[in-house]
């Protein structure tokens, strides 16, 4: 068997994943699969077109899929993977969602029938691939050319526990990944409480790893490779992609690690280096989550004439709205003012900001800049 074909069958025997059915709506937000958020985020205003085509490549069990339906309500979403068992749960979990805007198709990511996606999110998958390179190459040409893609891909220093026990397990040479699961939990009964990656799985993975899926997707691999910050801007630059940022930003901030002159000295490195000595300086990132274009994208910042004439929309998600203390789209506290609410609560994604005429436009900047609103052009 090839390495698809391997992939395919562990993803059969244990399709990922896990998440609980709900008969209700998925539950609460996540602004990385909301295509009017990611495009504010970057391009600097709300997207003109909402019924977009987006794929997710390597759905799974479909748990990302059904938020992209429920969040994109006017796209189009294509789900494939590999694993009919996984596509099986997927379609399952939107149907009881009551998410009816996502179609799921069997087959590989390099094989996907040619389209135009705006959108495209593989989480966990492509460091699954023989190849991860000629994969993302592959993703990059389904995309328009103004598009965007996010990515989830493991990072080497915070996996080095799972590489070890990975290997350890690979020499206790189990029959297959079943018993690979009863040898791995075997083994971490036996060892030591003090073991250091018993800790390690103690401390961070035992409540996941209850479920064998889990527990295999993490220590039972087929196939997998690991990224440092240097290999990880590689891959993006031998596919023709631009970085845009990562979608945990507050991890790479290196300021919540340096200060004086040391944090100034980190501040006048390139943008990868300065990323590197985050990674350096606390190992504990187990992955990497981003977003990258096709092309170099410039955010549009209006002139004050420009601001004027924009129509904002409220954010979709506004943790704790209405209310003075609310939750940014990437759960940051951010503290309102009573006018601010005010303009808030009139935005009605119908008056332009002149229409409101409410709030001085450092605000209006203010609160753009946080995505608690969505400018339209
Ligand atoms: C760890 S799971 C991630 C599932 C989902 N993206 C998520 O984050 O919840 C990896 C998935 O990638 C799928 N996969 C791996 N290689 C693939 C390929 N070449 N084409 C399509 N799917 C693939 C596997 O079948 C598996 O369902």
């Amino acid at each position: 068997m090839d390495v698809t074909q391997r992939v395919q069958a562990f993803y059969n025997t244990y399709p990922y994943p896990p998440e609980p059915l709900l008969d209700m709506p998925p539950l609460g937000w996540n602004w990385r699969w909301s295509w009017q958020v990611v495009h504010s985020l970057y391009y600097g205003y709300r997207p003109e077109q909402m019924a977009i085509q987006i794929l997710d490549a390597g759905c799974g069990t479909g748990f990302g899929s059904q938020y992209l339906g429920y969040q994109n309500p006017q796209a189009q979403i294509l789900a494939v993977d590999l694993s009919d068992v996984a596509l099986e749960v997927g379609r399952e979990r939107c149907q009881r969602a009551g998410v009816s805007n996502v179609t799921f198709e069997q087959g590989s990511l390099l094989e996907v029938c040619a389209g135009t996606y705006d959108f495209i999110n593989c989480v966990g998958v492509l460091h699954h691939l023989a190849d991860p390179s000629a994969g993302l190459r592959v993703l990059r040409e389904q995309l328009t050319p103004g598009g965007m893609m996010h990515l989830f891909l493991y990072s080497a220093q915070g996996r080095r526990e799972i590489a070890l026990m990975q290997e350890a397990l690979r020499l206790l040479a189990p029959r297959d990944v079943t018993e690979g699961v009863a040898l791995g939990r075997q083994l971490f009964k036996t060892l030591p409480a003090d073991n250091p990656l018993v800790r390690f799985e103690r401390e961070h993975w035992a409540m996941d790893n209850k479920e064998d899926s889990s527990f295999a997707d993490m220590y039972l691999q087929v196939q997998e490779t690991c990224y440092t910050v240097h290999s990880l801007f590689d891959l993006i630059e031998q596919a023709g992609m631009t970085f845009l940022g990562f979608s945990n930003p507050e991890f790479w901030q290196i300021e919540r690690l340096l200060s004086g002159d040391l944090l100034a000295r980190a501040m006048a490195l390139p943008e990868r280096d300065r990323y590197r000595l985050v990674e350096l300086l606390d190992p504990t990132a187990n992955h990497y989550e981003l977003f990258v274009a096709r092309i170099p994208l410039t955010s549009w910042q209006p002139t004050d004439a420009e601001l004027l004439q924009t129509t904002p929309h409220r954010c979709p998600y506004i943790g704790y709205w209405p209310n003075e203390k609310v939750i940014n789209y990437n759960y940051q506290p951010v503290t309102l003012t009573p006018p601010q609410v005010q303009w808030l609560q009139a935005c009605d994604g119908v008056q332009t900001v002149a229409e409101l005429n409410l709030l001085p436009l450092n605000e209006v900047r203010a609160l753009a800049r946080d995505l608690l609103v969505l400018l339209a052009r």
